[in-house]
């Protein structure tokens, strides 16, 4: 375990007692039509799961949901503790700041610095614009940035303009940026979609790391039947709406996914 980085998600992540995530019912409807349809599950904390289900099943909606970037119509969600969904909006700040997420495009500032870029992910917890650039930052958040960077194999690259670096490191940077929140729980959105084979295994692996390592918890998609396969402990796949599937990764098989998903509906 690496001292340096997020001491106080990583004890939260490892001292959490119980769920780091109850979703209850949870509904969510557009214009009446219904893509999530009475969801339960319960993630326990420092695992890996793996979230499959057909294109437009839903899942990027259920996890835009649990931090509520998309209202949820019904339903309850338990996370870290919070209950998310009566979080009023200052209280809904403070607590994303405790979630990191990964999107398939990252949002990086190409003409900054991959350090100032890391930086910003203090603007979670800190503002101002000794949050925004390198030179103004405290001593104190330029060293935890480069131990951030450190912890993704980049701290050699923190004064290069991020729109010099390849897709792989910038996802990377993206991840480094958002362990400067100090998350204690991370969702994954197709991280590995806009990568390369390899270069998308490498994120993937660096992410199940931060559990195996950080005691952090992460939820994640991910289009390829192999990386939910490798970097996950528990798969759960979503289908008409609901959890239709459930099971220790361990249990899990290529061909059994695949019929899962040849069995649904088109979307
Ligand atoms: N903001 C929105 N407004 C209306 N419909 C949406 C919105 N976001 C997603 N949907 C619809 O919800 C369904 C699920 O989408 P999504 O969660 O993106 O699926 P997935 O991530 O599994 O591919 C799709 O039919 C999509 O068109
Ligand atoms: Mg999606």
């Amino acid at each position: 375990m690496n001292a340096h980085i997020a001491p106080e998600s990583s004890q939260a992540g490892s001292t959490q007692v119980g769920p780091v995530l109850v979703v209850d019912g949870l509904v969510k409807d557009f214009d009446g039509r219904v893509v999530l349809n009475g969801l339960n599950f319960t993630l326990a904390p420092g695992q890996s799961t793996a979230l499959i289900g057909a294109n437009g099943s839903g899942k990027s909606t259920l996890l835009k949901c649990l931090i509520r970037l998309i209202e949820p119509t019904a339903g309850q969600i338990k996370m870290l503790g919070r209950d998310v969904c009566a979080l009023n909006t200052r209280d809904l700040r403070s607590f994303r700041a405790q979630v990191g997420i990964v999107w398939q495009r990252h949002n990086l500032v190409p003409r900054l610095s991959v350090l100032s870029n890391v930086i910003h992910g203090v603007q979670a917890r800190m503002s101002g614009p000794r949050a925004w650039f390198q030179a103004l930052a405290p001593a104190e958040v330029r060293a935890e940035a480069m131990a951030c960077l450190d912890r993704v194999g980049l701290s050699d690259r923190a004064g290069a303009r991020v729109d010099s670096l390849s897709g792989g490191q910038q996802q990377r940077v993206a991840i480094a940026r958002m362990l400067m929140q100090r998350p204690a729980f991370i969702l994954a959105d197709e991280p590995d979609a806009s990568l390369d084979p390899q270069t998308g295994e490498e994120v993937m692996a660096l992410l199940l790391s931060l559990v195996r390592e950080n005691g952090l918890s992460l939820l994640m998609i991910s289009h390829r039947l192999e990386h939910t396969l490798e970097f996950s402990d528990r798969i759960l796949g979503l289908a008409q709406g609901r959890i239709a599937l459930d099971l220790p990764t361990a249990q899990a098989d290529a061909a059994g996914l695949r019929r899962f998903f040849d069995h649904q509906e088109p979307a």
